[in-house]
């Protein structure tokens, strides 16, 4: 069997992870310090915080917003439960907005959907492939949409405006005019989980990337002391001579990242373009050039003048097909031994959120995204000979149940 996303393991990840196992400093620390400091460096980014997720990254700076019951947060349909399920953490109420062809959400429909509620808006970077991200920075500073904001925290004051979180946790590496994604809005959070591009097995990044008068390094402070506990100093600090005493400034939470994860990150990001991006980016062009010629098949958007995916999945659809036909086309590539899978189910069909109230009937795009859609492996180790088997059992397949 073709598996779908392992990850990337060798020798060096290896030994770094064992020099940190030995070094008598395994939770968070200086590896997780310099992992930051060479992710901001990356991004080009304000400043960033290493967190154990980007579930807990996402969550981390809602509540440093302030979000809570009576926000809203505009979040589209078509991604993972995490998007969504931080804002309900926080008892905010979710507004789930269609999606546009290439797989991301749709501006227009999240200018219809602001309110004087609206607090946050979260794009989702599907696959990897950056959102529109000047038309989103440029909608929440129009004036009619600043004069329905309603600021109620010392943050939102500060702000002014609605804030872009960006869920990128497919898309780090992903460029969109000349920057990369991490600096593309006001906060970006990253996912480092197992089967991401970089991964730390689980973890997570908040790239700080917010307007003048914030201070990042003051944010910087906060939030490291939000992901642990509100302690005023971290468990390190704590060990050096003199240190022990600490004060609780607020009831934070339990986000941070330990060096163990960081030090499989620190080996993963210093050849991550030249190397992991290099490798996924020929995969795709593979798929393209293998699959393009067939006239059912629609390949996905992943390279434009001034905008790259981190070719993070390749989202394949079938053209003119049922989510009925398409599961049989899944079954029969299973039966070929290889592993393909959909990125996503939309999440107004998920059992919590349709009985919260919300229809798939009113996301027409993200449905039919989702019901033609078969996600392709790409991962570092999958050959060129294996990328080419993956295309036959596709190719064969969709011939066995629609006979084209
Ligand atoms: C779009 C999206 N957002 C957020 C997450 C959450 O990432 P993590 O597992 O690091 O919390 C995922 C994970 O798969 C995701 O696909």
């Amino acid at each position: 069997m073709i598996p779908f996303s392992p990850p990337r393991m060798d020798q060096k990840i290896i030994d770094e992870v064992v020099d940190t196992l030995w070094s008598g400093w395994i939770t968070t620390g200086p590896k997780t310090k310099r992992f930051e400091k060479m992710l901001t460096a990356y991004g080009g980014q304000r400043a960033t915080l290493c967190v154990s997720s980007a579930s807990a990254g996402l969550e981390l700076m809602l509540r440093w917003f302030g979000v809570g019951p009576g926000d809203e947060v505009i979040v589209p349909a078509y991604t993972y439960s995490a998007t969504a399920n931080v804002v309900i953490h926080c008892g905010a109420r979710v507004v789930f907005v269609d999606v546009g062809p290439d797989f991301n959400i749709s501006i227009e429909s999240i200018y219809r959907s602001i309110t004087e509620r609206t607090k946050v808006i979260m794009p989702v970077d599907i696959a990897g492939w950056p959102c529109d991200y000047d038309e989103i920075n440029a909608l929440v500073l129009r004036p009619d949409i600043i004069r329905l904001f309603s600021p109620a925290t010392k943050e939102q004051k500060t702000l002014g405006r609605i804030l872009v979180l960006a869920d990128a946790a497919h898309s780090i590496g992903g460029t969109y005019k000349g920057k990369k994604v991490g600096n593309l809005t006001d906060i970006t959070v990253y996912s480092f989980h197992a089967v991401k591009n970089l991964t730390t097995a689980e973890g997570g990044a908040v790239c700080l990337n917010l307007p003048l008068p914030f201070d990042h390094e003051q944010i910087y402070r906060e939030l490291n002391a939000k992901s642990l506990h509100g302690q005023t100093k971290d468990a390190l600090a704590k060990t050096q001579i003199g240190g022990w005493r600490y004060d609780i400034i607020e009831p934070g939470y339990k986000f941070n990242m330990t060096d163990i994860q960081a030090s499989i990150g620190l080996v993963e990001l210093s050849r991550y373009d030249g190397d992991m991006l290099a490798r996924r980016k020929t995969i795709f062009n593979r798929y393209s050039k293998g699959l393009g010629k067939f006239s059912w098949a629609q390949i996905p958007v992943y390279l434009q003048p001034g905008k790259s995916s981190s070719f993070h999945v390749y989202l394949l659809r079938i053209k003119d097909i049922t989510e009925f036909v398409r599961d049989q086309i899944i079954q029969e590539i299973f039966r070929r031994e290889v592993a393909v899978n959909v990125h996503f189910v939309p999440l107004p069909m998920m059992t919590f959120y349709r009985e919260s109230g919300y229809d798939i009937h009113d996301y027409p795009v993200a449905y039919d995204n989702y019901s033609r859609e078969i996600s392709l492996p790409v991962y570092y180790d999958l050959t060129d000979a294996m990328v080419d088997t993956v295309i036959k059992a596709v190719v064969d397949s969709v011939k066995t149940v629609t006979g084209i």
